[in-house]
């Protein structure tokens, strides 16, 4: 895949690419008279009055190479179903012989200021594909050529770019296999984000059992990879001002260790590390874009696997934080990587806030399946800016309760706490409730599950089918809106 977009004005030469013209949907083809010739205007009004006009974009074959494609654009659009479109647009295309394009943006009316670079997004959104270990690639190659004035801005092209590569990084990572995206391939990868201007600092094994971090390092014991807990840090206003914090579940493979999960589907649970991933991803499109905040993401890595030096059901391990846990299941190792992971957040960067993301429960699927991630939360604001986001780019959560009440369920015996709810229900407030015991000073905080999202077998408007990137996006959004 690869999509070239070209901003250069003399498009003289290219009289045989296919051409894109914008128009209201109410079809009112004056507007567009003066960008085609007599001939061309004329055979566009005939065969129109044959055509479907609900169709959003209609084509017409001028020769056997060439086309004129219309974009028809409905009263009321919001930038998200622009990026549709944009989305629509390539799939239409994606296999055509002649694959360049000229787009008049003199077209557009002048109320749409950034069409082509929300319409360009979306194209290119939904372009990806992950086909790294494919011997044979599909090559659909898209050259766009954009005339005219009604162009997206230098600021905008390089805020679409930032946003692109960073949603492209996660879902390369969330794409690779367990065998390659191991602990420490990821921790490795991550160094090398240096480059884009990311302060990075890792701590291997030996680091984290010098800080106590026994719930993180618990889960990667029966593992042959290493374990690690790794800081990116972007510091945008040059200043000693409190970080916006973002932390993510980075479990590379879930075998779920002793309490091993049934083989159907556990090939899934390679993308176990997606929180991570967005956590990664976000920090690189901040980065590229030179966002005018400082944030640190937070990353907790680690394989869990069965094994003889394996975590058993019953063990009781000290976190970072001071209070200790009672392993019931292996398999409810999320929630013991982030505890620590949350701590040391809050501690070393006393943040503004912290958004963590986690592939955290399969309850989540069973109440919201793959519309909504789920939102757990301490703050109102917090969580109304989280909303707000997600419905302008349509990464949507929905805020689900924490409670008091529920604490009973998690409360041990022989522990202060235990890793599971043994009487049943709320598997997925439970683990919110069990995280927000490790933010130790009333830091507004957000969880965000995202079992649901970070991966689709079908695809949506954006992506097709794998991983999805769900979360760079929505996060962004939310910095944008409220902090920068
Ligand atoms: N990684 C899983 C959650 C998950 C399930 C993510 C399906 C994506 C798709 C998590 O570590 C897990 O195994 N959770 C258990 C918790 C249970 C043992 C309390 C679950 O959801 O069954
Ligand atoms: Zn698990
Ligand atoms: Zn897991």
């Amino acid at each position: 895949m690869s999509i070239k977009i070209n901003y250069k004005n003399n498009l003289s030469n290219k009289k045989l690419a296919n051409l894109v013209l914008f128009l209201n949907e109410d079809f009112n083809l004056t507007s567009l008279k003066k960008h085609v010739n007599s001939s061309e205007y004329s055979f566009i009004s005939d065969l129109l009055k044959t055509k479907d006009l609900k169709q959003r974009i209609l084509t017409f074959d001028i020769s056997s190479k060439k086309k004129i494609i219309l974009v028809s654009l409905e009263k009321n659009l919001s930038n998200s179903k622009v990026e549709n479109l944009g989305a629509k647009f390539y799939d239409k295309f994606k296999n055509l012989k002649q694959n360049e394009f000229v787009f008049n943006s003199d077209t557009i009316p002048n109320k749409l200021k950034n069409l082509i670079g929300y319409f360009l997004h979306g194209l290119k959104l939904k372009s990806y594909k992950f086909d790294k270990y494919k011997s044979k690639k599909n090559k659909n190659n898209l050259s766009i050529y954009i005339a005219g004035k009604n162009k997206p801005s230098l600021k905008d092209q390089i805020k679409f770019n930032a946003i692109e590569e960073g949603t492209f990084y996660t879902r390369d990572l969330v794409s690779e296999p367990g065998n390659v995206l191991h602990p420490d391939e990821y921790a490795k990868r991550l160094n090398s984000l240096k480059k884009d201007g990311l302060k990075i600092n890792i701590y291997d094994e030996k680091k984290l059992k010098k800080l106590d971090m026994n719930t993180l390092l618990g889960v990667g014991q029966g593992s042959i990879r290493g374990s690690y807990l790794v800081t990116m840090e972007w510091n945008g206003l040059n200043d000693k001002s409190k970080p916006l914090a973002f932390v993510g579940k980075g479990v590379c493979f879930d075998t779920g260790g002793i309490s091993l999960k049934p083989a159907k589907f556990m090939e899934d649970m390679t993308y176990d590390m997606a929180g991570s991933a967005v956590v990664v991803g976000l920090m690189k499109s901040l980065a590229l874009r030179k966002a005018k905040i400082n944030a640190v993401g937070v990353v907790g890595l680690v394989e869990n696997m069965p094994g003889g030096n394996a975590q058993r059901p019953g063990d009781i391990v000290k976190s970072y934080s001071g209070k200790t846990v009672e392993i019931l299941n292996t398999d409810a190792e999320g929630r013991l990587v982030l505890a620590d992971a949350l701590t040391y957040t809050e501690e070393r960067f006393k943040p503004k806030f912290i958004v963590d993301l986690a592939t955290l429960t399969g309850a989540i699927i069973v109440s919201l399946g793959s519309e909504y991630a789920g939102l757990f939360s301490n703050d109102d604001k917090l969580s109304n800016q989280l909303i707000n986001a997600g419905e302008n780019v349509e990464e949507k959560v929905w805020r689900m309760p924490l409670n008091k009440n529920f604490d009973k369920l998690i409360d041990s015996k022989n522990a202060d706490m235990q890793n599971i709810n043994y009487v049943g229900g709320a598997g997925s407030t439970t683990a919110a409730q069990f995280l927000q015991r490790f933010i130790l000073n009333k830091t507004p905080w957000a969880h965000l599950d995202i079992a649901g999202m970070a991966f689709s077998k079908y695809g949506g408007a954006l992506n097709s089918s794998g991983a999805t990137g769900y979360g760079v996006r929505l996060l962004n959004k939310l910095i944008e809106d409220n902090y920068e």
